[in-house]
């Protein structure tokens, strides 16, 4: 596949959700929600380099409990990220070699990515310059003012972006640059590309590809688990173990 770097974004603090461990650092039947999207990653035997981005100070512990325990390369890189998922990814970027053709940017907290998706997403990057994952809109989106109805954008124009998002990592590097230079804050890596004018190439993502953020979509995801691997092999429902936090620094 030519030189492919993946960035995991695992830098956030969780406490949008309420809680107060971070979410990517639940487990998940058993095992870290880090080190299953992670997993998942080398397994497709797609990524030839992967960096790891988590919420500074966290680097040793993550290390220890997270990617050691696990066969995952001891290669991984681990890097200290920013207050935002933008800043985390750029610290990401940062750190990806000049050999790197491809960037693929997949968030920690989506740990069910088929190999199928990020290789769609990946050959797609490889052939457009840039490609996110993203499923139709089947709700309804308003667009809303002042607790009024400003608009409503016709649904058939509407995806929900996803990651795997990949990139050719020149592209990709010079977005975020421009970013930072301006002072834009995106909410996503596509949008950073979309504001220098650079087409991006939708595929069709997958609706189990769910982002893991509250305590719905926890109960989901273990739904998702027991029908891959079956009911029974340990329980279901996430439980923190040894917590990071942010307050135990
Ligand atoms: O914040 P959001 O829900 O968009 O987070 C998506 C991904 O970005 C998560 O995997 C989270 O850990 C990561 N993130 C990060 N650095 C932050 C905030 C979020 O790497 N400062």
């Amino acid at each position: 596949m030519g030189n492919v770097t993946a960035i995991v974004p695992a830098g956030g603090l969780g406490r949008r959700a309420g809680g107060d461990v971070p979410k990517q650092f639940l487990l998940l039947r058993g095992i870290p929600i880090l080190t299953r999207t992670l997993l998942r990653l080398t397994a497709s035997g797609l990524i030839d380099a992967l960096i790891v981005v988590v919420p500074p100070g966290a680097e040793e512990w993550c290390r220890k409990h997270v990617l050691a325990p696990y066969p995952l390369p001891p290669t991984i890189e681990i890097v200290p990220g920013g207050v935002e998922r933008q800043e985390s990814v750029f610290r990401g970027l940062q750190r990806v070699t000049a050999e790197t053709r491809l960037v693929v940017i997949h968030d920690a907290v989506r740990p069910f990515v088929s190999p199928d998706l990020l290789r769609g997403t990946i050959e797609a990057a490889r052939s457009f310059g840039a490609a996110v994952a993203a499923v139709p809109a089947v709700e309804t989106v308003k667009v809303v003012e002042g607790g009024f109805v400003r608009d409503t954008p016709s649904r058939d124009r509407l995806w929900i972006a996803q990651t795997p998002q990949a990139f050719h990592r020149d592209l990709i590097q010079e977005a975020y640059r421009r970013a930072a230079a301006d002072g834009f804050r995106g909410t996503d890596d596509a949008m950073l590309m979309e504001r220098l004018g650079i087409k991006v190439k939708v595929v069709p993502g997958d609706p189990e590809n769910i982002k893991i953020t509250t305590g719905e979509d926890l109960e989901r995801a273990g739904q998702i688990l027991s029908r891959w691997e079956g009911a029974g092999c340990g329980s279901a429902s996430a439980t923190t173990f040894i917590p990071w936090s942010p307050d135990a620094r």
